[in-house]
């Protein structure tokens, strides 16, 4: 997308001369009385993660705090339980405690700006993990997978897999979106729909549930609140026993993610879906154990890869770039309008693991361990 350019780090550059060598690794610095920037002050980091019910973020929480730890940092890791009370009392917590860097996965985008000003009066420097935070001046930078090629892979890969181009159709599909309050989930939505509603609009694709957003722009309306396997699961029984009761088959799922496509499978599962060639294209994204060995058992087609060891590593080394004052490597500059300011950006590229790719991209590269997935 855009070229690599440099931005100043806005909140530490020049204050903090400290590398991280120098960092202590030492407990909280609160309450020292020096005034100035206490050893290890500066490479005290927050890092405040959504949820474990999922995964990634176990994964993606783990890492980086190891990173930062073996680098001689003060790291608290949260989790919020998706829960936005408890989010933002985990980001004053850890502000309190002495977190000069915020990393931030936000439950909900939209509700921080308050809790950011606080830290801001401390004067945190604010990365935004993986979702961007919303309405507010006090993000500083943005690290993430590039949301919207996320979605245009599996939009690409359902047209390919169902050769749309030269179809005629009626092929029938369901589209499912994400979580409402996640601002990644209109992205991942807009990528595959941009691909996807030509071949609607022409007939070559019908939604017989109806639950066909008209534009981008109406991606709410099909999102399940929460990323949660168990409401897509309902909402796919819904769709099923609503409107294919004559004997007609879903021939493809437009999943956002492998939480979705778990309770979407389940669904189809209970209906008397079985793999084989009737069984429908779905689609899906992180590379969920779960959801690599149902592509290895023809339950779900493919998996949108994002190798959260890059994304921990990048934001890694924006850390070690802010603690020492250094310029903040980015890659965007135009994509993400928080609704403030552009936040400056750092992109990294997601790509499409099938069934073949599972052993050379998942498991040689040490993401997953064979025995994860039954091999
Ligand atoms: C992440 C996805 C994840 C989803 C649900 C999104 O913001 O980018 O990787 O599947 O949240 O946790």
């Amino acid at each position: 997308m855009s070229k690599t350019k440099k931005i100043l780090a806005l909140a530490a550059a020049g204050v903090f001369a400290l590398t991280l060598a120098s960092c202590s690794s030492s407990g909280s610095t609160s309450g020292s009385s020096d005034g100035g920037a206490a050893a290890g002050a500066d490479c005290n980091v927050g890092i405040s993660m959504p949820t474990r019910s999922l995964e990634r973020w176990i994964n993606d929480g783990d890492q980086l705090k190891k990173l930062l730890e073996d680098a001689g940092c003060t790291v608290d890791l949260q989790y919020a339980d998706n829960k936005t009370d408890q989010q933002i009392s985990q980001i004053q917590n850890q502000v309190a405690g002495g977190s000069k860097i915020l990393v931030v996965a936000a439950v909900d985008g939209k509700v921080l700006a308050p809790v950011l000003a606080e830290a801001k009066k401390q004067d945190a420097t604010v990365i935004a993990y993986d979702r961007l935070i919303n309405g507010t001046p006090d993000v500083d930078y943005y690290a993430t997978f590039d949301n919207y090629k996320v979605g245009q892979l599996q939009g690409e890969f359902i047209e390919k897999e169902l050769d749309l181009a030269n179809a005629t159709g009626p092929i029938n599909l369901e589209p499912f979106a994400g979580s409402p309050d996640d601002n990644n989930a209109k992205f991942f939505f807009s990528g595959a729909w941009d691909v996807l509603l030509p071949y609607v609009e022409s007939g070559v694709l019908v939604v017989p549930s109806g639950q066909s957003p008209a534009s981008d722009d109406d991606w709410a309306s099909i999102g399940i609140q929460g990323w949660a396997s168990d409401k897509a699961q309902s909402e796919m029984d819904n769709r099923l026993s609503s409107f294919y009761t004559g004997g007609d088959k879903v021939d493809v799922v437009l999943s956002p993610n492998d939480s979705l496509a778990i309770g979407i499978e389940a669904s189809l599962k209970s209906a008397g879906y079985a793999p084989g060639a009737d069984y429908p294209v779905i689609t899906g994204q992180d590379a969920d154990k779960a959801n690599v060995k149902a592509i290895l058992d023809g339950e779900q087609s493919m998996t949108v890869w994002k190798d959260t060891r890059t994304l921990g590593k990048q934001v890694f080394d924006m850390i070690q770039e802010i603690v020492a004052g250094d310029d903040v490597t980015v890659n965007d500059t135009e994509t993400y309008d928080n609704g403030d300011h552009v936040v400056p950006s750092y992109l990294l590229d997601p790509e499409v693991v099938v069934k073949d790719d599972v052993q050379s991209k998942l498991i040689d590269s040490g993401f997953i361990k064979a025995s994860d997935v039954g091999l």
